[in-house]
């Protein structure tokens, strides 16, 4: 049997394969609440217009009422042979309402309607992960409060550089966040545009409004080209480029939790909500979670790398490669927001031993840059010949095994003569953290500070209920 959807000059109906590799029901079904919405807005706007009568339009917008109420209570049955969920949709509606469903599909194309589902879907998901970001700011944020005195040994090369708090180190994922935000933010201003009225590439000769049913579906205007509107997936694309983005930060702070909770370093314990045992060895404790999360990054970026190959050649305007953009996409997306979710519950939950911190955050002759800068600031010496000094006398302190506030006075006045017991001040790891007061620097003022401000922030955005 040909499909009657597009079967008219067909006399046989599909190969098993040719079934098998067309069909995206499987997919493009989680786009049913968008597609109704479309068909929604659009039968209105026909009826408005004079294209179709008052009547079929209402009958048209009860049908496909039923048909959602149908797809939420599960009650819906999903035709393979009907290829996608537009043509499902529009199968159960002349099953309901009769021929006046045939009338739904004037003066559109499946190539503007399926642009305009994802357009929808999208918009949604950027939404969801907005929101779910703006709670993964929340929970930083919070425990960077909490952790504004918290020392903790701050890193480069993974090697311990400078004492740093623990709340400054939460606090630069806030502001990492901030910015993924704010790609996500861009990408939803240019998507929200609608496709819808495009028809299959060149407009329709029906006098439609496309401003109305665009107004009707929430974006700000009709796409202004039909070949554009019906043939770029770029608003798929920025959106998987953002969650990329954004999924590298989430794969950096599980890292750090990975490390962090090693027994080798030690710095953080997660408890058993978000860590498994192993089957063979009693005493571990795997920050599983935490991996999972650094391991969703390959399902993001690979979403992106898989689209960006499908799109790149297509000629315009509509091709079926195009069909493929939205199962990858959809992995993307779910991956990104369980990973953010994950992230934000091991932020919460995660205890720091604060000890162990501090004790950590002296290792390694981290505050031999407070020595090098006390010698710049009280005896005036140039950063240059301080850094010497300061090194001469680490290498002294290392040979006897000793911490730099443990260094007997006289063994660093061998080195330089000036050097007076007021050093001693700046040598602990308090009085490093303390010092550095600059703005944006770790001191925890300022950490707590910026912690407050961003909560406030937050609270605000909350209660005006959008984020944009
Ligand atoms: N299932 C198709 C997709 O996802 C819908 C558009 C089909 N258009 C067409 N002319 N065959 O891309």
């Amino acid at each position: 049997m040909s499909n009657k959807m597009w079967g008219g000059r067909f006399e046989d109906g599909p190969d098993a394969i040719m079934e098998e590799i067309n069909v995206s029901i499987d997919v493009d079904r989680h786009l049913y609440a968008q597609d109704i919405a479309a068909s929604k807005a659009h039968a209105a706007m026909l009826a408005a217009q004079g294209i179709i009568t008052a009547s079929d339009a209402k009958n048209i917008a009860k049908g496909l009422d039923t048909i959602l109420s149908e797809i939420v209570a599960d009650k819906f049955t999903f035709k393979r042979a009907l290829e996608d969920i537009h043509m499902n949709v529009e199968s159960r509606l002349s099953e309901l309402i009769g021929p006046a469903a045939g009338r739904l599909h004037t003066a559109r194309s499946r190539n503007d309607q399926v642009a305009t589902d994802f357009r929808l879907f999208v918009r949604d998901t950027i939404d969801a992960i907005d929101a779910a970001l703006a709670g993964l700011q929340q929970a930083l944020a919070e425990r960077a409060l909490e952790h504004a005195d918290t020392v903790m040994p701050g890193f480069t090369h993974l090697q311990t550089a400078q004492p740093v708090t623990f709340g400054h180190h939460l606090l630069a994922y806030v502001e990492m966040t901030a910015r993924d935000r704010g790609r996500f933010s861009d990408a939803r201003k240019r998507l929200n545009e609608s496709p819808l009225g495009a028809a299959a590439l060149a407009g329709t000769s029906f006098p439609i409004d496309r401003h109305a049913t665009a107004k009707a579906l929430g974006f700000d205007r009709p796409m202004a080209n039909s070949l554009d509107a019906v043939s770029d997936r770029d608003f798929v694309l920025e959106t998987l480029a953002a969650s990329s983005i954004a999924s590298v930060h989430l794969s950096r702070i599980a890292e750090e939790i990975v490390i962090w909770t090693s027994p080798l370093v030690g710095l953080v314990r997660l408890s058993d909500k978000f860590t498994s045992g192993s089957s063979i060895m009693p005493q571990k404790r795997n920050p599983d979670a935490a991996e999972l999360v650094r391991a969703k990054t390959g399902r993001v970026i690979g979403s992106l790398n898989a689209l960006l190959i499908v799109m790149k050649g297509l000629p315009l305007t509509y091709q079926k490669d195009m069909q493929e953009d939205k199962e990858g996409a959809m992995e993307g997306f779910a991956a990104i927001s369980l990973a953010i979710r994950a992230i934000a519950g091991m932020v919460r939950d995660l205890v720091p031993d604060e000890a162990r911190m501090k004790l950590a955050a002296g290792e390694g002759y981290a505050t031999a840059t407070d020595l090098a800068d006390w010698l710049v600031r009280t005896l005036k010496m140039p950063f240059r010949d301080a850094h010497h000094v300061t090194g001469r006398i680490v290498g002294i302190a290392s040979k006897q095994g000793v911490a730099l506030h443990d260094l007997p006075l006289k063994d660093m006045q061998a080195v330089e003569p000036k050097i007076t017991a007021a050093v001693l001040d700046v040598l602990s790891v308090e009085a490093s953290v303390k010092s550095r007061v600059s703005y944006g620097g770790t001191a925890p003022k300022n950490v707590r500070a910026q912690a407050k401000a961003w909560l406030k922030r937050l609270e605000k955005e909350q209660k005006s209920g959008r984020s944009r």
